[in-house]
């Protein structure tokens, strides 16, 4: 008989074994817990294609994070809806803006014990749904578009935000956002910016959470990377490092994997990946119609992201896993 050598199945004997010469692993401290906070609502509203995540009232949505802090959960990324929309995303930046408010709101109750972050975009807040503002032809304006961000920047700033998350694609918007920010005193007030962003159908049920349409029928190929490219994302990163970015991200991750495994090697800083609605509610319905095991999908998921040299993950599973891994 052939005469085995090597026999890798020794490591695998027990479930001991295998978790000490584990490689990978998650932990609660790896995710980022989103949020969507809603002007005027006064409970927390359930959203049909993401089941089990709410557009939350500012105290619901303070309680749950309280309740995700107490399991371990240090990061939570806040999405503001405004109940008035424009054309140039006004909300977004008002002192008394949604997200504004459920910023210090959380600040105030969890203070240092929470990392709390923020979607810095214009298009939950316009009423064209674009990530920006438009110009004559309808087009978005990438360097006006620029101005606004940076005084959303300063707005989640002055409201105690820990960590700006610039999501609109905008060339620049890392450097713009960085010297308003020093300008102001704020120069300890972080970035982690969507770096690789790329035009993705997997954004679908967010357009629900967030009561956003594109006016019409537009999509966001103009600003946001097309998915047949690989390199283009590096020199997002790229730029984006060089802009002032603490924390870069990918997104959406699981078919995007290639992306993480490859801007690993070429970043120091921490990679953040985005598990991203389409990529949950694809779980969470396959798991309803009994065809797979939910909860062992999402750890395999979120672990292969971890395995491709993501060091954090934002994902709506941190709601329910949580309690799993804390
Ligand atoms: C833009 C933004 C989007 C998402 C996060 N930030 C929507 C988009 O770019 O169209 C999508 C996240 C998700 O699908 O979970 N503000």
């Amino acid at each position: 008989m052939f005469d085995i050598q090597r026999r890798p199945r020794r490591l695998r004997n027990s479930q001991a074994l295998r978790d000490l010469v584990a490689e990978t692993r998650l932990g609660v401290d790896d995710l980022i817990a989103p949020f969507f906070v809603k002007e005027g609502a006064t409970e927390p509203l359930p959203i049909t294609s993401l089941p089990g995540i709410y557009q939350h009232t500012i105290d619901s949505f303070v309680k749950e994070a309280e309740r995700l802090a107490g399991l371990g959960v240090k990061g939570f990324m806040v999405f503001g809806v405004p109940e008035e929309k424009d054309p140039v995303g006004s909300q977004g930046y008002a002192a008394s803006g949604i997200t504004q408010r459920a910023i210090s709101a959380l600040k105030d109750r969890l203070g240092d014990g929470a990392v709390v972050m923020a979607d810095l975009c214009l298009d939950e807040f316009t009423d064209h749904g674009h990530c920006g503002i438009l110009d004559d032809r309808g087009c978005v304006d990438n360097d006006g578009t620029l101005e606004l961000y940076a005084q959303m920047a300063l707005a989640q700033a002055r409201a105690g935000v820990d960590l700006v998350a610039p999501s609109g694609m905008m060339d620049g918007q890392v450097g713009v956002i960085r010297s308003a920010l020093d300008a102001e005193g704020f120069s300890g007030v972080g970035i982690l910016a969507y770096s690789a962003k790329y035009a993705s159908a997997f954004y679908g049920p967010f357009r629900e959470a967030v009561d956003v349409t594109i006016a019409n029928g537009g999509d966001r190929k103009g600003y946001q990377q097309d998915f047949r490219n690989a390199r283009e994302a590096l020199t997002e990163v790229e730029l984006d490092i060089a802009e002032g970015a603490d924390v870069v991200m990918v997104k959406p991750a699981s078919s995007y994997l290639d992306i993480i495994a490859a801007v690993r090697p070429m970043v120091s800083i921490p990679i953040a990946a985005y598990q991203v609605s389409g990529e949950y509610a694809m779980v969470r319905a396959a798991e309803a119609q009994g065809w797979i095991d939910g909860q062992a999908v999402a750890l395999e998921q979120l672990t292969a992201i971890k395995r491709a040299g993501a060091d954090l993950i934002l994902t709506y599973f941190t709601h329910d896993l949580a309690a799993v891994l804390g």
